[in-house]
This record gives structure tokens, C-alpha cells and sequence, in this order.
């Protein structure tokens, strides 16, 4: 791997299918998986294969026919999830178990009543079990970004002695800003013995909606794979969302990272996502959102229409949408009503749009939106014919 690659590990099917009313059948993940296999996410987290019959069976369905990314399934640091996990891998190309435990104080106090040394003991044992099945083993320090860095950087190393081909640094909680989880990764850059045999990695939920900063903030520190979902769906606010990392390392070449993503297919595999699971896109989601092209305010656009540009970073192409919208409201201006005006036939001249636009303003105070039938109208009421010349 090249070390300006950003490896994307998708979790759409485990972390965000944990959201109540998201549930998917085995028909549903198959499709879904299929799709971000052809995106060219490099992971796809299937499941977690001992947590039901279903997702055991979705895990191995899975894993016979992804053709080109490795096959994921989680566990907890317990040797019967990991041999469930190892069986229903046993079909994929390239599998991978991703096995772990809770590292901060609060997880091994209150969740496992146990002490730091017994976890890291537990850590090492699940690891070195899992790599008898699996050549690639996934350690995750659950709970990674409210755990005491010099105690994560003991684990990390003993995990990758161990055999962990990857250590997932989860800020599990959406607790951490930007520059502590970045922070956070430079130090176990800089002081994990071994760190260069394992690929770091971060997976960031969004409780404070940092989660795509806090990825974007580890990779700029040495980790070289991101843990998303397609939509940012996930546990409570969500984990980071693929489209968005994927865009910004693309907007962003000056911090020479990159991933293998196809981004032309974003638009339309979020919605295939939102269709299947039911989970409706928010219209302002970045890069995705019905608006994320589109432009209201008459003076962007003005802009827009001379130069998208203007008031655009990304071309809607590059993601799969087909053109930026115009949307008609009562805050456009002229150069807006002219212009989607000519889109469904009439050419104006200046007089006439003068006219029109006195009518239009009549209309827009009235409606939210100004669609084409009521372009249509008002040209009616200002006796103006399609093709009109200009
Ligand atoms: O958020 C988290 O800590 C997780 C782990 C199970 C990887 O999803
Ligand atoms: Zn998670």
C-alpha cells in the first residue's frame, strides 16, 4: 500500500445497521454490499456474526461474492464470537476478524469490573486466537478516545506483538475534538514499538458532530484507514460519513491522501442506502443532501449561473449528481428566473423579464418554491409564448 492511501473500511452494514429501524435482510445487505464493493471501499464490515443466525448468515453470504474488497466480521474479546466469526468468514477471499475490548477506565471499571492489566491480558489472548484463523486480525481499543494514552500505547503495542495487522482507535463516545484524537494517533506514531508492522485506524461516532474532523485529523496524523458509513448512519448521532472523507482528502490534494473510491457513484449508492433502510438523507447533508447543489438566494445564483464556481467547490459530477439547481423562490433575482425560464422555452428580453418578474414575485410570495408548471402559468398571464426571441 502506498503511503498516501487512505484505506475506507465501510461499516454501513454493522455499525450503521445498529440503528433502531435500520435492520437489513440477507437480500439487502447482499445488494448493498455488491455496490460498495464496486465504489471501491477496501473493507466492508458484514456483521457480527455470533450476535444472530442472521448476520452469521448475512457474514457468509457476504463473503461469497466480494470479489475485491476484504470481508470483515466483528467480536467481542471472547473466544466462542471469534470462532463464530472465523466460520463464517471461511468463504471470503480476503477476511478479516475484527476483535476487541474496552481500554478506558470507565469501560474496564464499570462494564468488564476488571483492571487494566487483566484487559490488556484479554486484548493479547483474543488477538493471538483470532490470527489462528485469520491472517488479518483487527484489534479495536473500544472507548480508545477517552483512554489514557500512555496505557492505549501499552495495548497497541502488546496487540501488535500479538499479530494485529490494524489497531482501530474508536472514539466510541464522540467525545474528543479534533486536535486530541489527532493528537492522539501522533502519539502512538511516535511511541508504540512496532507501530510501522500495523495500519492505524479511526472510527469516529458524532455525538458532537466531529466525527468526520476527527477522522480527517487522524489521518493528517499517520493513520491510514477511515471507519465510515454511507450517510453517516451509525449508533445515537452517527459515525463518519464515507462520502464526506472521501471529498475532502479530494478537495484537499495539498494534504497528499487519497483513496480508491469511484466518487461518481456517492450520490447514487447513499441513496440506494436511504431507500433500503429506510432512513430518509437530510436535504443539507454535505456532499449528498437533495441540496447540497442546490442554490436559493438570488445572489448566489447569479454567481453560479456565470461561473459555478462561484459558490461551488465541488462539481455535482464528480459525486454522481447530474447538474447544480436553481431553485426558484422569492429570494431570486432576475438572472435566475431568466434562467430556468429559457430551460423549459422562453427566451426573454429584457422588457419582457421585467414583466415577468413582477408576476414572479407574486407567485413566490405565495409559494414556498417556483416549479416549472408555474413558470408556465405566470408566462400565460403575461402573454408570453414559448420560443420567444429575444
Ligand atoms: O464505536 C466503537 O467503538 C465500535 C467498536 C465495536 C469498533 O463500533
Ligand atoms: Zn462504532
Amino acid at each position: 500500500m502506498s503511503d498516501n492511501k487512505v484505506q475506507i473500511f465501510d461499516t454501513t452494514l454493522r455499525d450503521g445497521e445498529q440503528v433502531p429501524g435500520c435492520k437489513l435482510d440477507t437480500e439487502q445487505k447482499l445488494v448493498i454490499a455488491r455496490r460498495l464493493d464496486d465504489l471501491g471501499v477496501d473493507v466492508i464490515e458484514a456483521g457480527f456474526p455470533i450476535s444472530s443466525p442472521g448476520d452469521f448468515k448475512s457474514v457468509e453470504e457476504i463473503s461469497k461474492i466480494v470479489k475485491n474488497a476484504t470481508v470483515c466480521g466483528l467480536t467481542r474479546s471472547v473466544k466462542k464470537d471469534i470462532e463464530v466469526a472465523a466460520e463464517a468468514l471461511k468463504y471470503a477471499i480476503r477476511p478479516r476478524i475484527h476483535t476487541g475490548i474496552g481500554t478506558s477506565d470507565s469501560h474496564i471499571k464499570f462494564k468488564f469490573k476488571s483492571t487494566r492489566e487483566d484487559i490488556l491480558e484479554r486484548a493479547v489472548q483474543a488477538v493471538a486466537y483470532a490470527k489462528t484463523f485469520v491472517e488479518d486480525v483487527e484489534f479495536y481499543a473500544e472507548d480508545a478516545g477517552r483512554t489514557d494514552n500512555e496505557y492505549l500505547a501499552r495495548v497497541c503495542e502488546a496487540v501488535i506483538k500479538a499479530g494485529a495487522t490494524v489497531l482501530n482507535i474508536p472514539d466510541t463516545t464522540g467525545y474528543c475534538l479534533p486536535e486530541e484524537y489527532g493528537a492522539k494517533m501522533k502519539y502512538l506514531k511516535e511511541n508504540v514499538k512496532g507501530i510501522d508492522k500495523a495500519i492505524l485506524s479511526c472510527h469516529c461516532h458524532n455525538d458532537l458532530g466531529l466525527a468526520t474532523a476527527n477522522s480527517i485529523a487522524g489521518v493528517i496524523n499517520g493513520a491510514r484507514q477511515i471507519e465510515c458509513t454511507i450517510n453517516g448512519i451509525g449508533e445515537r448521532a452517527g459515525n463518519t460519513s464515507l462520502e464526506e472523507v472521501v471529498m475532502i482528502l479530494r478537495q484537499h490534494p495539498h494534504l497528499n491522501l487519497d483513496t480508491n473510491i469511484n466518487s461518481k457513484l456517492l450520490f447514487d449508492t447513499s441513496k440506494m442506502v436511504s431507500d433500503k433502510m429506510g432512513m430518509p438523507v437530510q436535504p443539507n447533508k454535505a456532499i449528498v443532501g437533495s441540496n447540497a447543489f442546490a442554490h436559493s438566494s438570488g445572489i448566489h445564483q447569479d454567481g453560479v449561473i456565470k461561473n459555478r464556481e462561484t459558490y461551488e467547490i465541488i462539481d455535482p459530477a464528480e459525486v454522481g449528481v447530474t447538474e447544480s439547481a436553481i431553485v426558484l423562490t422569492a429570494r431570486s433575482g432576475r438572472a435566475a428566473l431568466a434562467y430556468r425560464a429559457k430551460n423549459v422555452g422562453y427566451e426573454l428580453t429584457k422588457k419582457q423579464l421585467d414583466v415577468v418578474y413582477e408576476e414572479f414575485l407574486n407567485f413566490a410570495d405565495r409559494k414556498k418554491e417556483i416549479v416549472d408548471e408555474d413558470i408556465h402559468e405566470i408566462m400565460k398571464i403575461t402573454k408570453i409564448e414559448a420560443g420567444a426571441v429575444a
